[in-house]
């Protein structure tokens, strides 16, 4: 309990100062072992992508109706298609190919409030995987072994919002053999399949550089979190919404004064994360949310409640090293846990996130930056190379059934 009286004591006087606050001398830590070279590579030369032309009912049309696109977590799917559409590793002859890519924005169907439909989404990627495997020969030589797609929805190509419902349906069957890279992961869940690529979710990059605190603010928030505890419109009886996780930050930690947690979303979101030491990451519908890409860019601890999460990147990220994870049943002693880590291990993580290379792994800045979460989808895919040889079948060879899954995804789009 020592450590706790150190920090209260710290927080009453104010100018609490870890981190960025502890003073000039602040340097980053290099992350030790391969990670940190990982992190660094350059993919350019190890890998050749052909980019399917497709019509622009499947990209560009969707975006005109509907520009917010751009500006949603899951725009991923449209900022990697205009980043390969660029690229040195683009290649226009699809026989020196490794990858092919398909550029189809599947996400981009939005409510009047802004919140995304997976339900044309089957039917669309059905619609847009038959179209190339009757325009070129390369889907039928492999049957999408040496396809990408990326599926930044919720639970990726499960194709709903709600994990029940996605279990249900799984992976869409025409993706089975394909390589997913997708913003969902938790480990033995249905809809994450081995070979995955797990990416953060989009983050504007400049709207967050434009609330850059200076860097020696002192960090006098112990705790942060900003977001729904309860879903009282789509989970009435409540614990079904974040397995009751935040349900349970709330009821425990609402009037405690190390907390600084509420459903308000105010203008110094930003620059709170920045003046804050650990910035809670709870599980919401899904596993994932931009909280962490946050919490990374702003220097903020994260602190990771959700069980089995698969975090984006983790063959180069260090993510045990810069963040916390507490599980989802230890959520009423949170207090005791954040308390007692020892100092000099906080100072270590805030050091670690200081790292630029970290904050920019998160992020798809437009143009794009080496090192940047673009170069690491490439780098992710320049690992599963070669292909071994039992992704190429045996002419007239099947794996693929086209008319498994719901019956609904059937109907042409
Ligand atoms: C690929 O296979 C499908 C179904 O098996 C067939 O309809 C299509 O014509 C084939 N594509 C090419 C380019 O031969
Ligand atoms: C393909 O899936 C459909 C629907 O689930 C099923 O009826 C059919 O038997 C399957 N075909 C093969 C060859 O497995």
């Amino acid at each position: 309990m020592r450590t706790l009286w150190w920090v209260l004591g710290f927080v009453l006087v104010g100018g609490f100062g870890l981190g960025y606050g502890a003073g000039k001398s602040l340097h980053t830590e290099r992350i030790s072992g391969s990670a940190g070279d990982v992190l660094e590579d350059d993919p350019v030369g190890r890998l050749k992508v052909f980019i399917y032309e497709l019509p622009s009912k499947y990209n560009k049309k969707i975006l005109q109706k509907d520009p917010r696109c751009l500006n949603h977590m899951f725009a991923a799917e449209i900022f990697m298609h205009r980043f390969l559409l660029s690229s040195p590793v683009r290649t226009l002859n699809p026989e020196e190919a490794d990858w092919f890519y398909t550029p189809i924005y599947t996400t981009c169907d939005l409510t009047p409030n802004g919140l995304p439909l997976p339900f044309k989404s089957p039917r669309m990627m059905r619609s847009a995987i038959q179209l190339i495997a009757s325009n070129w020969p390369y889907w039928n030589r492999t049957e999408g072994a040496d396809h990408f797609f990326v599926v930044p929805h919720d639970f990726g190509a499960c194709f709903h919002y709600q994990e029940e419902k996605a279990i249900e349906r799984g992976i869409l069957p025409l993706l089975q053999r394909a390589t997913l890279v997708q913003t969902f992961g938790q480990r033995n869940h249905v809809c994450l399949k081995d070979g995955s690529i797990t990416i953060p979710p989009y983050a504007p990059p400049q709207k967050m550089q434009a609330h850059l605190i200076a860097q020696d603010t002192p960090r006098s928030i112990f705790v942060y979190f900003r977001g729904l505890f309860y879903d009282v419109n789509n989970d009435p009886e409540g614990g079904y919404y974040a397995r009751g996780a935040r349900a349970a930050v709330w009821e425990n930690f609402k009037d405690n004064p190390l907390f600084d947690i509420s459903t308000d979303h105010p203008t110094t979101y930003y620059e709170d994360m920045q003046r804050a030491i650990f910035c809670l990451c709870p599980l919401g519908w899904a596993p994932w949310s931009p909280r962490l890409v946050e919490a990374v860019v702003f220097g903020c601890i994260p602190v990771i409640i959700a069980d089995d999460i698969v975090l984006p990147f983790a063959d180069a990220i260090p993510w045990e090293e810069i963040g916390v994870y507490v599980a989802e049943a230890d959520v009423p002693n949170l207090d005791t846990i954040l308390t007692s880590i020892p100092i000099d291990v906080i100072l270590r993580k805030q050091r670690l996130l200081a790292n630029p290379s970290m904050k920019q792994a998160m992020l798809f800045p437009q143009p794009a930056q080496s090192g940047d979460a673009f170069h690491q989808i490439l780098n992710g895919l320049a690992r599963k190379l070669p292909h071994d040889n039992s992704v190429f079948l045996k002419p007239g060879e099947k794996m693929l059934n086209w008319t498994a899954g719901p019956v609904g995804d059937l109907k042409p789009w």
